[in-house]
């Protein structure tokens, strides 16, 4: 088959990085997780002591920072940081934040484009973001715009912190993700929307395995079994 990408974006907690992963695995495709990229310049710059929020904190630290990424056999994406492993780290509760914060600074965009579309050039991907569809990869054979209601994200969410022995409220979790939805909707830069061309797919109402199934579908009618 010829070389493909697909492209997955939507908003936080719509299920992109469970079913970017499984439907890599299906295919026998490179799954990259976009978000891991940007929470670990999130995470060096609050290293640092510097504020996410301000660019002027946090571009000077650019040229410090060096993300390289693998994949293990089970298709776990691993990020690290100068050296160090820290794809534990960038998933603490604060670190969306603080991605999310650099993410709306266009010098950061750009660093990391190149990346991305190098790994989207090397291998055959299914890449999970915002931006994938729009900016990242507008050439992508397939673009998938994933999303579901905001409760129904906040429960998933919920119920994963709860799993890892965590005691969330749900209500807080609730805001986080609305007003992470409204920050990377209305940033000037590359904001989340869905892209003309890209499939909409509301897991609302969907279970992973039905999300899949869905998704798959989609993939087929425009790459083929
Ligand atoms: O998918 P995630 O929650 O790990 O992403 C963390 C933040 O990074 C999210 O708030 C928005 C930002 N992001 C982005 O702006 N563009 C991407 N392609 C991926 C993530």
């Amino acid at each position: 088959m010829k070389h493909y990408n697909i492209a997955m974006d939507g908003p936080a907690g719509a299920g992109k990085s469970s079913l970017a992963k499984a439907l890599a695995a299906k295919l026998g495709a490179l799954y990259v997780d976009t978000g891991a990229i940007y929470r670990t310049v999130g995470l060096y710059v609050a290293r640092q002591g510097g504020d996410c929020g301000k660019a002027e904190e946090v571009l000077p630290k650019l040229p410090d920072i060096h993300i390289t990424l693998d994949h293990g056999p089970d298709g776990l994406q691993r990020m690290y940081l100068n050296g160090e492993d820290v794809t534990t780290a960038i998933r603490e509760n604060a670190v969306s934040r603080y991605a999310s914060q650099v993410s709306a600074i266009p010098e950061v965009r750009a660093f990391l484009l190149d990346m991305q579309r190098k790994l989207a050039a090397e291998h055959n991907v299914v890449m999970d973001g915002r931006d994938i569809g729009t900016v990242v990869l507008p050439e992508a054979e397939v673009k998938v715009f994933l999303t579901a209601s905001v409760e129904q994200r906040a429960l998933r969410r919920w119920k994963e912190l709860c799993a890892k022995g965590e005691s969330p409220d749900l209500a807080t979790i609730q805001e986080e993700i609305a007003q992470r939805d409204y920050d990377d909707s209305h940033r000037a830069a590359a904001p989340l929307r869905q892209a003309e061309d890209a499939v909409l797919l509301d897991t609302s109402a969907l279970n992973l395995e039905e999300s899949l199934e869905a998704l798959h579908a989609i993939v087929k009618e425009r790459i083929g079994p």
